[in-house]
């Protein structure tokens, strides 16, 4: 049977983590999810470039999993199309399924759980402001149906040849895929 890789997408606080970590158990599948090594790797800080770095690197080790037939979780976020749609484009070149899985959360309750997770567990996530969950809502762009149904996938942009072309762009630690992945 054919492995899935599952894409959790939704703003912070919306409860990626929590379904990730019940979603392995029940699939079940591999999870990754890039705050876990951020906050080893870097302490808090969360530099940005370091965590493109750490994604990449990530996608590889979850594409290759799912190919050898192991079900992948990948807890990034994943805010936008181009993304989903580029790594739904690579899980189908290495024989995988691909899952998009959205935790839609309103503003208000996403402040009372990031408030609550800040006072409970502080060591699993970073500090986060109003002014920061208010930009992050209009830059987030939320699975459309075709998505979520794992139909149609949109050609890669003209300035890439493939969907893992732009997606290498993306995570520069991303090997573009071989045009015969490793089987
Ligand atoms: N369905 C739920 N109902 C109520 N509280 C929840 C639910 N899911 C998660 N929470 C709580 O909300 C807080 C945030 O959850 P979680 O860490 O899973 O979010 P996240 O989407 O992974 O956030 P981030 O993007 O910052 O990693 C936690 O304290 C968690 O216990
Ligand atoms: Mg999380």
């Amino acid at each position: 049977m054919r492995a899935t890789v599952y894409l959790i997408v939704g703003l912070p606080g919306a409860g990626k983590t929590t379904h990730a970590k019940q979603l392995e158990l029940e699939a079940p599948a591999l999870r990754l999810t890039t705050d876990e090594w951020q906050i080893l790797l870097f302490d808090y800080e969360n530099p940005e470039d370091r965590r493109d770095l750490v994604e990449g690197k990530l996608i590889e080790i979850g594409m290759r999993t799912a190919q050898l037939g192991t079900n992948v979780i990948l807890d990034f976020g994943f805010w936008s199309k181009d993304e989903r749609t580029a790594l739904r484009w690579i899980a189908a070149a290495v024989g995988a399924r691909c899952q998009v899985v959205y935790l839609p959360i309103d503003a208000e309750e996403q402040r009372q759980r990031i408030m609550h997770r800040f006072t409970t567990t502080p060591d699993q996530t970073f500090t986060i402001s109003d002014a920061e969950l208010a930009e992050w809502r209009t830059v987030f762009e939320p699975p459309d149906q075709a998505e979520l149904d794992g139909t149609h996938l949109a050609p890669a942009p003209p300035d890439h040849p493939t969907w893992s072309a732009w997606a290498s762009h993306r995570w520069p630690s991303l090997p573009e895929l071989a045009e015969n992945p490793v089987t």
